[in-house]
């Protein structure tokens, strides 16, 4: 049996932040950025709501798109790397705010492949049999661990997400296979120092501002464009695919020249390829299904669509999928 995706949802909150309000916080320009990483805008969130915000409205688009309601959802997967708390689990404050009360959860890691990893788990509930509807959700609100004084790191991220719903398919759509990776080696380029067990926070921890992302941005950079590339090339000649026979690509929206990267390697014609960084910028988890909320009306019921992703960790991987249904 294999897993769909039957209903997709997404949220990103209303405040715009663009290139040029980010100029007045940090020596940048709007031409540095586009030119860059391809993004003029990213959203945030307001003070007083979190992650399980994103989700829960990404979630209740899909109950009601699908007409069924959250006691008959059986299990709820947050991935991102800005729970709600440190515990419990972003997942728990999400199936109780949505009243999933039937539904177990947990909270999944793995920075921007923190999507691809849930996805792959989510099916495996599925394919297993022991579970009818699943909800993956990919979201962060990256504007809490962003120092907007760093201009390495504040203009690439934004917040935001979205979800999708797993339910058995008996077609030969759904997700068909996967590739996972990671090396913990990479943690040095591409973390947040403070705030966990071997840092907890204290006011030196603070004062040295490593309740943010430090990211080494040339050495990530270097990785991802190779990883990304050889991850979707490799998924595509394990299930025999041409470039011809890929009808999308949803990759990681970390920066422009990295999908143009993954996009040649697959030898992929532009219009396959799914852009939405210039309005979200960097959403970490949430990228996948934020493209696949913007996109969902060009899918059609068999296009073949593969997922790529790299991330803090490092992490990185592909998901290869034949879209279920027409919207
Ligand atoms: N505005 C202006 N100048 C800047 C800015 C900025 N916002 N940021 C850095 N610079 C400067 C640097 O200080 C450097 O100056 P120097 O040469 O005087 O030292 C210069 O610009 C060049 O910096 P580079 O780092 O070489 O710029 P690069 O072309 O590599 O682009 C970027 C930087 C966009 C961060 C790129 O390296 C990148 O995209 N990295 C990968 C990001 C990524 O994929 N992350 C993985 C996912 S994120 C996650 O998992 C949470």
């Amino acid at each position: 049996m294999r897993a769909a995706i039957t209903a997709v949802g997404g949220y990103v909150p209303d405040k715009v932040l663009s290139n040029k309000d980010l100029e007045k916080l940090v020596d940048t320009s709007d031409e540095w950025i586009q030119s860059r990483t391809g993004i003029k805008e990213r959203r945030v969130m307001a003070e007083g709501t979190a992650t399980s915000d994103i989700c829960v409205q990404a979630v209740n688009q899909i109950l009601e798109k699908r007409g069924i309601s959250a006691t008959e959802i059986d299990l709820v997967i947050v991935a991102t790397v800005t729970p709600d708390h440190v515990f419990p689990a972003t997942a728990n404050i999400v199936s109780d705010k949505i009243g999933a009360t039937n539904a177990w959860g947990f909270d999944l890691s793995a920075a921007c492949s923190g999507f691809l990893y849930a996805l792959d788990t989510g099916a495996k509930f599925i394919e297993s049999g022991k579970h009818k509807k699943v909800l993956v959700c990919g979201a962060d609100k990256m504007s809490a661990i962003v120092n907007y004084e760093d201009r390495n790191t504040c203009v690439i991220f934004g917040d935001g997400g979205g979800a999708v719903l797993l339910e058995p398919c008996d077609d030969e759509n759904g997700i068909i296979d996967s590739i996972l990776k990671s090396d913990g080696s990479g943690r040095a380029f591409l973390h947040q120092k403070a705030g966990g067990s071997m840092h907890p926070p204290t006011h030196e921890t603070i004062d040295a501002r490593e309740h943010y992302v430090h990211q080494e941005g040339k050495t990530v950079f270097k990785f991802a464009v190779t990883n990304m590339a050889e991850v979707s090339r490799d998924i595509m000649d394990k299930n025999n695919l041409t470039g011809d026979d890929v009808d999308y690509l949803c990759a990681h929206q970390a920066n422009l020249r990295i999908i143009d990267a993954t996009a040649r390697r697959m030898e992929l014609d532009d219009e396959k390829v799914l852009i939405n960084i210039e309005r979200y910028g960097n959403t970490t988890a949430g990228t996948i299904p934020l493209l696949f909320w913007d996109f969902e009306k060009k899918f059609k019921k068999g296009d073949n669509i593969v997922l790529a992703a790299f991330g803090g960790g490092f992490t990185w991987g592909s998901v290869y999928l034949k879209w279920a249904y027409n919207s």
